[in-house]
């Protein structure tokens, strides 16, 4: 049986996109969900297409690390022969969305080909299969999930800007946990529900534990709390959780996610600091054209001179972890979107 609804919180915030789901979830409008690692984006993709009603499927296709013709066949299916290895024609996911809701997750991950080839088909609704000589028709709903702020991708050239306004229906943003603590307690009384039907655990969890819950930062937002409640409830002995057990608990967990809010100019100072004022450094960073870089420089007036560190010098060419977590996590400026 269906549930009712997946998307679990009573705090403001989350009634509000709960009320914004039902709104747009009805029509045909193409969704962006944008939001930290762990917020609720596939489970609020869940949701919409729960709630539109629509009677096809709801399918799921994650962009990350994966070939550029491998996403392609998977998106967009391919006939029989259409490479090494096709015996038979496989429809894509699009093609088995017909008439549900297709997410397409970490789409910033989709190579500039498929990006291509996906606005065809969302424009037109018609699917071109790997191989084919022909198109085909299917009604799919969009649902686009992305933890990077896809806008600032856009700006810095390595996302298409006709893409993201196709994608862009409305922008929906899934706020981190730290924003919406209030919804601490009834998420943990879910989570309970779900401990004891998926590790067949039981626990009781005190009221100062739930406040110890509260007070943390939680960089991996829902999911960490879920992940740190399971294995506060599978690896206690006692038959209730305290504050103890949850301190203890949080200080093994190692979560490393950078969730400060930033502008696209403090993502281009940080990575020219961090790089020593190397713009190739810095492009290469971005997997995008050093030409792209010093436009953006130019326009937001940067100059590589005042990004030069005197201390703390590094290899030119090793990864900026920093300034790319931030560049990863800074979704807070798309809400207005
Ligand atoms: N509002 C919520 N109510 C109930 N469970 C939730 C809620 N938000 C997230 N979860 C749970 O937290 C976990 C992470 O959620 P989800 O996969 O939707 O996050 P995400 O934003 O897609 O993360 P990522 O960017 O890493 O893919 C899942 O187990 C999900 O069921
Ligand atoms: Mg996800």
């Amino acid at each position: 049986m269906k549930p009712n609804t997946y998307l679990i919180g009573e705090s403001a915030v989350m009634i509000r996109i709960r009320a914004l789901i039902h709104r747009v979830a009805p029509t045909a409008l193409p969704i962006l969900l944008q939001g930290p690692t762990g917020s609720g984006k596939e489970i609020a993709a869940k949701e919409i297409h729960l709630v539109s009603q629509r009677s096809g499927a709801f399918v799921q296709f994650n962009a990350s690390g994966l070939a550029e013709s491998i996403a392609e066949s998977e998106l967009f299916g391919h006939v029989r022969g259409a490479f090494t290895g096709a015996y038979i024609a496989a429809p894509g996911l699009l093609a088995t969305a017909h008439q549900g809701t297709v997410l397409i997750d970490e789409i910033a991950d989709l190579s500039p080909a498929i990006q291509a080839k996906l606005l065809r088909a969302l424009d037109s609704k018609e699917v071109r299969a790997v191989g084919a000589t022909h198109t085909k028709h299917y009604d799919f709903r969009s649902i686009a999930a992305a933890n990077k702020n896809l806008r600032q991708l856009v700006d810095i050239g390595t996302f298409r800007e006709d893409l993201y306004h196709r994608l862009n229906g409305i922008t929906i943003y899934m706020p981190p946990l730290r924003e919406h603590r209030e919804d601490i307690p009834v998420l943990v009384e879910h989570f309970q529900t779900r401990i004891l039907a998926e590790d067949h655990i039981c626990k009781t969890i005190r009221p100062s534990a739930i406040s110890e819950l509260q007070r943390y930062e939680w960089p991996g937002n829902i999911r960490q709390l879920y992940q740190t409640l399971r294995r506060t409830c599978i690896l206690t002995e006692a038959a209730a959780i305290d504050a103890a057990h949850i301190r203890e608990a949080l200080a093994t967990d190692d979560a490393d996610i950078t969730t400060r809010d930033t502008t696209p100019k403090e993502i281009l100072l940080a990575a020219l600091t961090e790089y020593n004022g190397n713009v190739n450094a810095v492009a290469k960073h971005f997997s995008v054209h050093i030409s792209t870089i010093y436009r953006r420089m130019r326009d937001i007036g940067v100059s590589s001179r005042n990004t030069t560190r005197t201390t703390n010098k590094r290899n030119d060419n090793e990864p900026a972890r920093s300034s790319r977590a931030n560049f990863a996590y800074s979704g807070e400026n798309s809400r207005e979107t």
